[in-house]
């Protein structure tokens, strides 16, 4: 089929749309094409997610504004269905990839995920189709890993006998749906014709700017710009080990910065953690392993933010010396407020050290079934309360009864989110993250 008779099909919405991988990125993406009036098919290999969906429950835990009632109404029309079977994707016009990419533990990309995805694709792919990559890939990965699978598994052309490009999610749990539809989009073709179409496909369901570009600029945007973050986050977590040795408030400090024009600085914190800051950096930087390119801020960014967990942990034992035979609370486990995302989650590095000092730990999470309960329960006889993660529940908690229950009154905040003179005044003693000005505010 020639791009201008798939043109046709995606402006009269009698292409059928097929999405691989219903995860935080790939079911909302889905949802909302499904709700365009589009034809849509879902893939994904775990079958009780895929009953979940069939059923028009969300499998997305945690505050997803609009995406359960989404998934329930395009169920129910019939416009959307989940499958673990690729055979119904031989009649897909457009196919949009979703798997997670994540790297290895020497921070090498591990594509067992995608690999199989395409290869399973490349069984059933009809001519004409048009494949987009929507996760996020080291930069030459569509030329080098997905092309030349397709073509070899299918036997096709690219640009011939099926369109290859990529279009890199930028959303965020918490704001999916609201992100897909509001946030900018950069589409990568394998041709401009390819290019432009993939612009009016996304169109479609973003409000906002979609640009164009080829396949290996769209690649390195999408790393450059989580990179970016991840590079902005190790300034803030070191401005706010500087605050603490030198007896000043991180917090303040950065408000004050921030009245300088063009000076963002962002929020330090107790870790960085998701499927996507901790890892894109790496695709970022492993594209260019093995070529005569220096990569030395990336690497150092990452080790500053994935110490700040044991960064916590010091704040932890400079009040408490030995951990021994003592009881711990954390509170949340999620890496991101309000989400059940506890992918490469910072609490997990926490535990593990608490762990090791010979403490018992106490797990608290609103959003994850197995941490959720009453927080005050969970604070009966603990020693410290090591605050983790903003959940919004956290800002009201209970701060006299928490007094009441613990053992040692003490609280570590690592994300700004408790009130000093609040806590003080029901009696806690509140250590805060980049905070040694004990409260001259
Ligand atoms: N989570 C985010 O906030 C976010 C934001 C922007 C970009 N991304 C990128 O989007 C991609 C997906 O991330 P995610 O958070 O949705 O991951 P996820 O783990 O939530 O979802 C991936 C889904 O793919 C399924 N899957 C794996 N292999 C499969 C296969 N061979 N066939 C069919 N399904 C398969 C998994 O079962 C899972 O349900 C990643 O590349 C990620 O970096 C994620």
């Amino acid at each position: 089929m020639p791009l201008s008779d798939l043109r046709e099909k995606i402006e009269n919405r009698s292409a059928k749309l097929a999405v691989i991988g219903l995860g935080y990125v790939g079911l909302p993406v889905a949802a909302l094409f499904a709700k365009k009036s589009f034809q849509v098919v879902g893939v994904d290999v775990k079958q009780g997610r895929v009953d979940l969906i069939n059923n028009g429950f969300s499998p997305i835990e945690g505050k997803e504004p609009g995406l359960a009632e989404l998934i329930s109404e395009v169920v129910a029309s019939g416009a959307f269905h989940a499958t673990i079977d690729y055979e119904e994707l031989n009649d897909a016009d457009v196919v949009l990839i979703d798997v997670e990419t994540p790297v290895n533990a020497d921070h090498i990309p591990e594509y067992q995920a995608l690999r199989s995805a395409v290869k399973s694709l490349s069984s059933v792919l009809k001519k004409g189709t048009l494949v987009v990559v929507e996760s996020t890939v080291m930069p030459g990965t569509i030329r080098n890993v997905v092309l030349p699978i397709i073509e070899e598994e299918a036997g096709m052309a690219c640009n011939k006998d099926f369109y290859l490009g990529n279009c890199p999610e930028r959303v965020m749990p918490g704001k999916l749906l609201h992100n897909l539809r509001t946030m900018s989009r950069v589409v990568g073709g394998g041709t401009q014709e390819t290019a432009a179409l993939m612009a009016d496909l996304y169109g479609i369901v973003v409000e906002a700017e979609v640009d164009t570009a080829d396949w290996i600029t769209a690649e390195i945007v999408k790393t450059a710009e989580n990179t970016y973050r991840d590079v902005q986050i190790a300034f803030a977590n070191e401005v706010a080990l500087i605050c603490e040795a030198l007896g000043a408030d991180v917090w303040r400090v950065r408000e004050l910065v921030r009245k300088s024009p063009g000076r963002e600085m962002l929020l330090p914190g107790a870790g960085v953690g998701g499927h996507c800051i901790p890892k894109d950096p790496w695709l970022l930087a492993s594209s260019v392993q093995g070529i005569s390119v220096p990569v030395r801020l990336i690497p150092i960014a990452r080790e500053i933010n994935s110490e700040m967990p044991n960064h916590m942990f010091n704040l932890l034992i400079n009040q408490i010396k030995d951990l021994n035979g003592k009881r711990i609370l954390i509170l949340g486990y999620a890496y991101l407020s309000d989400s059940d995302d506890a992918r490469n989650s910072p609490s997990e590095g926490l535990a593990r050290l608490i762990k090791n000092a010979g403490a018992n730990i106490v797990i608290h999470d609103p959003f994850i079934k197995e941490y959720s309960g009453d927080v005050i329960e969970k604070a009966k006889n603990c020693n410290a309360a090591v605050l983790m993660t903003a959940h919004s529940e956290y800002v009201s908690i209970d701060l006299k009864k928490l007094k009441q229950v613990m053992e040692t009154p003490i609280i570590i905040d690592g994300r700004n989110l408790l009130n000093r003179k609040q806590v003080n005044d029901a009696g806690l003693e509140l250590i805060r993250l980049g905070d040694t000005s004990r409260g001259n505010e």
